[in-house]
């Protein structure tokens, strides 16, 4: 498993490749966090609609969803809409406001995306293992989502999004 260190410089060197666009660049990043797919089975982005109060898929790695458009307030990642405070739940089948993307997945990670302090975006994992998540995880992915955040985020809201 690559370490923290080499993780976050991994990423850092993702997002400052000038050939690619903002999405190629997150398109990137949910590439090379789902390597460790027996851990990191699903990586996505969603992008906030404040107009619309929902989230919207961009960007992600495994399964296709049907969830591509998420009301603020439901599930795990409405709820980090709402709250704008990372979200680990050790256990999906304990959760009462959860959507299920796919029955193989036990535990669920969403970090906030901020720029300029105004949430903009989340990353949402999703693993097989229960309690796949512990507070290394949730440090390194919140110091990935502050890297993409200051890098990136005038163009991560679902309106600001370009190809
Ligand atoms: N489980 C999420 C929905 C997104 S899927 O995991 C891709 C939730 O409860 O918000």
């Amino acid at each position: 498993m690559t370490s923290h260190i080499e993780l976050k410089s991994e990423i850092e060197k993702i997002i400052s490749d000038k050939r690619l666009s903002t999405t190629q660049i997150l398109k990137a990043i949910t590439v090379f966090l789902q390597q460790d797919a027996e851990k990191y089975t699903w990586v996505g982005f969603y992008h906030m609609n404040n107009t619309n109060q929902t989230l919207h898929l961009g960007q992600y790695t495994g399964k296709e969803t049907d969830h591509t458009v998420i009301p603020y307030g439901k599930g795990i990642c409405g709820q980090v809409a709402v709250s704008g405070a990372t979200y680990i739940a050790e256990d999906v089948t304990a959760e009462s406001n959860y959507i299920a993307c796919s029955m193989d997945v036990r535990s669920e990670i969403v970090v906030p995306i901020y720029y300029n302090e105004k949430l903009v975006a989340q990353l949402d994992v999703d693993s097989k293992r229960i309690n796949a998540f512990d507070e290394a995880d949730r440090k390194m992915l919140e110091e990935v989502c502050e890297i993409i955040g200051n890098k990136l985020g005038a163009e991560m809201r679902f309106d600001d999004l370009k190809d």
